[in-house]
């Protein structure tokens, strides 16, 4: 009988043991790292011989509500680094009343040449829904029962276009960046259905400083039309790196057709350069990172003869 107790206490002390450690790490990924942005820099030999450095400044996936200052001050922040031309690739809202606070995040960057997509974040407000099962299906699925959009991602895109920033959802645009000229073309999210390659499908204009393809999910079949029709440089978000990643093994899903070792960073896409961003944010019912910490990106673009 005192074995059996015995048994019970090691049992329930055990117990004890692993839901402290899992709270802890709960608490980690939920307080301290999902707050704790990074700006990533490299240098990239992508533009044509002769062009001046050029540098672009890549957000993504902010998904933001409102109270979250950390993030607006974090990003608003990042004009002092100069940026030649700044690139959103979407998902920049999570609550019907993030216009504004994203706006005031984005700040003084407004000024500065800019372009962007949309992700399905910025149409549909998040949903509950167990965080788990991206472990076993797409959360593409998830939108198949909504129709109307019932996010102001309408009034978003009026107000960067107003600034002066290139809508490139299914377009295609140039635009003047450290005085160069940047021949641009984007699709709208393939994770629901909505980017139609064909509408900017073509070779792209060669006679740019740099040929930049734009889109939300780095979803390969779009990613292999960019690289066909010669664009340099993809830049890409939605996957968030995994968001909660393994010590030592990385990314477990990308929620795409992008593989593993491509979920965030720089990689080589046939003859163009990915950049998958892992994204500013969560959804607010998922408000954990684990290993994946959020992060912008600022790429120094210099010729590929430097
Ligand atoms: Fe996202």
């Amino acid at each position: 009988m005192s074995g059996q107790r015995a048994g019970l206490r090691r049992f329930g002390r055990t117990a004890a043991a692993v839901a402290a450690v899992g709270a802890a790490g709960l608490a980690y990924a939920s307080v301290v790292e999902r707050n704790w942005f990074r700006l990533r820099r490299y240098e990239l030999p992508v533009l044509s011989p002769g062009a001046a450095p050029m540098r672009v400044l890549h957000l993504s996936d902010a998904h933001l509500t409102p109270g979250r200052r950390m993030l607006i001050d974090w990003v608003r922040g990042l004009e002092r680094y100069e940026p030649d031309l700044v690139v959103n690739t979407g998902d920049s809202l999570a609550h019907p009343d993030a216009v504004e606070p994203f706006l005031e995040a984005l700040g003084p960057l407004l000024d500065r040449p800019g372009a962007f997509v949309f992700g399905s974040n910025d149409m549909f407000s998040p949903r509950f829904k167990n965080p788990a099962r991206y472990l076993w299906r797409s959360s593409s699925a998830d939108y198949r029962d909504r129709r109307e959009p019932d996010l102001p991602w309408r009034e978003l895109g009026a107000a960067m276009e107003k600034a002066g920033w290139l809508d490139l959802d299914n377009r295609t645009g140039a635009l003047s960046a450290g005085g160069q000229r940047v021949a641009a073309a984007g699709v709208h999210d393939s994770h629901i259905g909505l980017d139609r390659y064909d509408e900017v499908a073509g070779p792209a204009p060669s006679d740019a400083a740099l040929r930049l393809g734009v889109l939300h999910s780095p979803e390969p079949a779009n990613l292999d039309r960019f690289e066909a029709d010669g664009y340099d440089l993809l830049l890409a978000g939605h996957t968030h790196g995994g968001q909660v990643c393994l010590p030592l093994y990385g990314t477990l899903v990308t929620n795409c057709g992008i593989d593993r070792r491509r979920a965030w960073g720089l990689s080589r896409y046939g003859r163009a350069h990915l950049h998958v961003s892992g994204g500013l944010g969560t959804s607010p019912y998922a408000p954990v990172r684990f290993c994946c910490r959020p992060e912008a990106a600022l790429l120094e673009l210099v010729p590929a003869d430097a």
